[in-house]
């Protein structure tokens, strides 16, 4: 199936939040015969092409799942190449980004990233802050789970200085309190590599999202694809719970 960006627009209800679990680096490394960093480098590609993509549909959030807490537990040699790869890709990408308006905000426990990549990250964040496009969120170092009790955590502590009245904790001022804070809900969500699962991401968030899962090896991944995702989104029906009229 081809769609093009135009169709896609005409017909109305794009996704303003797009999340995406990009998965599948090591399979397409080692359908090749090549090491999983292999698989990692060419990624890099695929984020390039699913930010312009969704900047081409007027996309207002992108959320890319780059790194999870359970990630840590790779190999060392697998660690450091992710690690000088995200400072690799910002290094090449900044200027682009910031010539294509895009504000870039990152969530995750960034304390355990290298000084290099929290450099480069943090730079990162300053050259584009003024960006009035798409807003492309990372999320790196990151776990669904410490995310809600990082929110919890913050909570309890203004509650028992006394400035929150527990009782007034409702779903807004906890979203608020998330690393996504400000942000709308994913309406869909992403995963490639045909795996069938959240593995830890936006959990909070992630309620009401419809949910593509495509074959495609995240290095494959590309606007074509980006594109069908959303072709498919336009036509589910989202009830929320209701009844549907
Ligand atoms: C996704 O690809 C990238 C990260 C999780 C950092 P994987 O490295 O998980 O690739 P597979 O799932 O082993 O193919
Ligand atoms: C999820 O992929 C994390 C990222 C894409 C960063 P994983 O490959 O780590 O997830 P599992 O192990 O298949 O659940
Ligand atoms: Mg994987």
């Amino acid at each position: 199936m081809t769609v093009t960006a135009a169709e896609i627009r005409a017909f109305g209800n794009v996704p303003e939040h797009v999340a995406i679990i990009m998965d599948g680096n090591g399979r397409w490394a080692r359908e090749r015969g090549q090491p999983r960093v292999f698989g990692h480098q060419q990624g890099m590609q695929a984020v390039k092409r699913s930010v312009e993509a969704a900047g081409e549909l007027g996309v207002s959030v992108l959320s890319l799942y780059a790194f999870s807490q359970e990630n840590w537990s790779r190999p060392r040699g697998e660690i450091d190449a992710l690690m000088e790869l995200l400072s690799r890709y910002i290094q090449s990408e900044r200027r682009e980004l910031v010539e294509r308006g895009v504000r870039v905000r990152v969530m995750g426990q960034l304390e355990r990233l290298t000084p290099v990549a929290r450099a480069a990250l943090s730079r990162l964040l300053r050259d584009t802050q003024d960006g009035h496009g798409l807003i492309l969120n990372l999320a790196i170092s990151y776990g669904g789970r410490w995310e809600i009790l990082e929110a919890c955590r913050r909570l309890a502590r203004r509650a028992a200085a006394g400035e929150l009245e527990p009782e007034s904790i409702d779903e807004e001022r906890f979203a608020a309190a998330l690393g996504t804070a400000g942000l709308p809900d994913p309406d869909l969500l992403i995963r490639t590599s045909g795996e069938f699962r959240v593995s830890n991401f936006l959990l909070w968030q992630i309620a009401y999202t419809e949910i593509h899962v495509t074959e495609v090896l995240w290095p494959d991944f590309g606007a074509e694809d980006f594109f069908e995702a959303v072709y498919d989104f336009q036509r589910r029906e989202r009830r929320f719970g209701k009844v549907p009229f």
